[in-house]
C-alpha cells in the first residue's frame, strides 16, 4: 500500500480547486510510493470550507489556518490564498515542520521571499512553488529541446500574457472576488500575477536574468474599494512591459496587461536560436511550432509538433498518442513530481529559492519602471 501524504489546504478558490482535482487524480494515473490523502481544507467560513469539503472529499475543515499548521495529523500545507497572506503561513507551517506547496508568486515582495526561503532551509523542509506552466508537456518538451542544444545560442526571448477582463471602470478593487486589484493583498499588478508566470518560464528555460528596463501603467487610477466602501487610489500596475538582458547574452522583451481587447490568457513565449526557433501559445497548448534552419532548403519550414505522443513528457501516464491533455493537467504532474521527490527526500522545482530569483525580476522590474532607469537583478 502506498505511504501518506497528508494535506491541509488553505484556501478553496480558484487554486484550491485546481489543486484538489490534481490530489485526487494522480494516483490513478501514476504509480508513485505516495499517495496525497485530504486531511483538511482551512477557510475562514466554516460553512463554505464545509461544503467544499464534501464537494472535493477532505476529511475535515479548520476556519483559521494558526491551527491547520500545528494540527499533527498533517505532513505538508498547501497555501493557496491571496498573496498577502503566503509568508505568514509558510513561516509557521515550517516551524511546525511541515512541508509546503505555496502558490505563486512566492511573496509580496523580495524581503518576505527572502525570510520565506531562510525559514524553509532552517527547518529543513522540502517545498515548491506552484509556477505549473513548467510542466505543460510542450513546455517541458521545449525546455528537452534547449538542455539538448538543439536550438544552438540563443539570441532573442519574447514573452506575452494578455488579458482584458479589468477595463470597466466601474469594476470596484478588493475583497474576495477582486483582491487581484487591491496592492495590499496582491503585492502588485500584472507584473506579480502574469509576468512571474512568464519569468519563471523564461529562467527556466534560458537561465538567470542580469538587468531589466520597464514601464508599467495604471489606466484606472481609482476604483471603489469593496472593503471600505470608499474610491481609492489603485496601486497595481494594470500593464507591464519589460526589456531584459539574460546572463547567456540573449535579449528578452516581455509584455502583460489585462486591457487587451479580445484577450483573455493569451501566454506565448518564442525562442530564436542560432539553428532553430520556438513558439508556444497557452490558447493551443498542446502544441509546439518548431523552425529548424538545418532543414534541407526547399523543406525548411515552421512545423506544429502535437505533443501528445508517448515519448513526449508526461504523456505516457495518459491516452492513447494524439488524444491530448490540457490545463488541470500541470497541477497533477507537479503533484506526482512533488510526491516523487518526497519519496526521495528532495523539493521539487521550482523550490522556494527558485522563485526568489523570479520575485528578484519582478521586483527589479517595478522599481525600473518606477525610477525610469536600468535595475540590475
Ligand atoms: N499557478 C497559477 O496558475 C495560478 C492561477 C491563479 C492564482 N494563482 C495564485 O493562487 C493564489 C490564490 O489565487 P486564487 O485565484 O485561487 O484566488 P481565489 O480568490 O479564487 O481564492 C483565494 C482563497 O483564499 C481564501 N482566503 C483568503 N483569506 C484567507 C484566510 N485568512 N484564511 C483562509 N483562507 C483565506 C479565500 O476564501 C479563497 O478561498 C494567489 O497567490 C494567486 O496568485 C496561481
Amino acid at each position: 500500500m502506498a505511504k501518506q501524504l497528508r494535506i491541509g489546504m488553505v484556501g478553496y478558490g480558484f487554486m484550491g480547486r485546481t489543486h484538489s482535482n490534481a490530489y485526487r487524480r494522480v494516483p490513478n494515473f501514476f504509480n508513485l510510493e505516495y499517495t496525497p490523502v485530504l486531511k483538511a481544507v482551512c477557510a475562514r467560513d466554516a460553512e463554505k470550507a464545509k461544503a467544499f469539503a464534501d464537494q472535493w472529499g477532505y476529511e475535515s475543515i479548520e476556519s483559521d489556518w494558526r491551527k491547520l499548521v500545528e494540527r499533527s495529523d498533517i505532513d505538508a500545507i498547501d497555501i493557496c490564498t491571496p498573496n498577502n497572506l503566503h509568508k505568514d503561513i509558510a513561516l509557521a507551517a515550517a516551524a511546525n515542520g511541515k512541508m509546503i506547496l505555496c502558490e505563486k508568486p512566492l511573496s509580496m515582495n523580495v524581503a518576505e521571499g527572502e525570510e520565506m526561503c531562510e525559514a524553509v532551509e532552517k527547518a529543513k523542509v522540502l517545498n515548491t512553488v506552484w509556477y505549473n506552466y513548467r510542466r505543460v508537456p510542450a513546455v517541458t518538451y521545449a525546455k528537452q529541446l534547449i538542455d539538448e542544444g538543439k536550438l544552438g545560442r540563443i539570441f532573442h526571448y519574447r514573452a506575452n500574457f494578455l488579458q482584458d477582463w479589468t477595463i470597466s471602470a466601474d469594476l470596484p478593487q478588493g475583497g474576495a472576488a477582486l483582491w487581484r486589484l487591491d496592492a495590499a493583498a496582491a503585492g502588485s499588478g500584472v507584473t506579480g500575477d502574469l509576468l512571474a508566470h512568464c519569468i519563471d518560464t523564461a529562467i527556466w528555460l534560458n537561465g538567470g536574468i542580469s538587468t531589466v528596463n520597464a514601464m508599467t501603467e495604471t489606466f484606472v487610477k481609482e476604483r471603489k474599494h469593496t472593503l471600505t466602501g470608499k474610491v481609492e487610489k489603485v496601486g497595481i500596475d494594470d500593464a507591464c512591459a519589460f526589456l531584459c538582458r539574460f546572463d547567456n547574452g540573449s535579449l528578452g522583451l516581455f509584455e502583460s496587461t489585462r486591457y487587451a481587447r479580445g484577450h483573455k490568457a493569451l501566454y506565448t513565449f518564442e525562442i530564436n536560436g542560432e539553428h532553430a526557433s520556438i513558439k508556444w501559445d497557452l490558447h493551443d497548448l498542446h502544441r509546439l511550432q518548431w523552425f529548424d534552419h538545418r532543414t534541407p532548403g526547399p523543406l525548411r519550414a515552421w512545423s506544429s509538433i502535437h505533443v501528445t505522443d508517448g515519448d513526449h513528457p508526461y504523456m505516457d501516464h495518459w491516452w492513447v498518442p494524439g488524444l491530448q491533455i490540457g490545463y488541470e493537467h500541470t497541477f497533477v504532474h507537479q503533484v506526482a513530481d512533488f510526491l516523487e521527490g518526497v519519496a526521495k527526500g528532495e523539493s521539487t522545482g521550482p523550490t522556494f529559492r527558485d522563485a526568489l530569483e523570479t520575485q528578484k525580476v519582478c521586483d527589479a522590474v517595478l522599481n525600473s519602471a518606477k525610477e525610469m532607469a536600468w535595475k540590475n537583478i
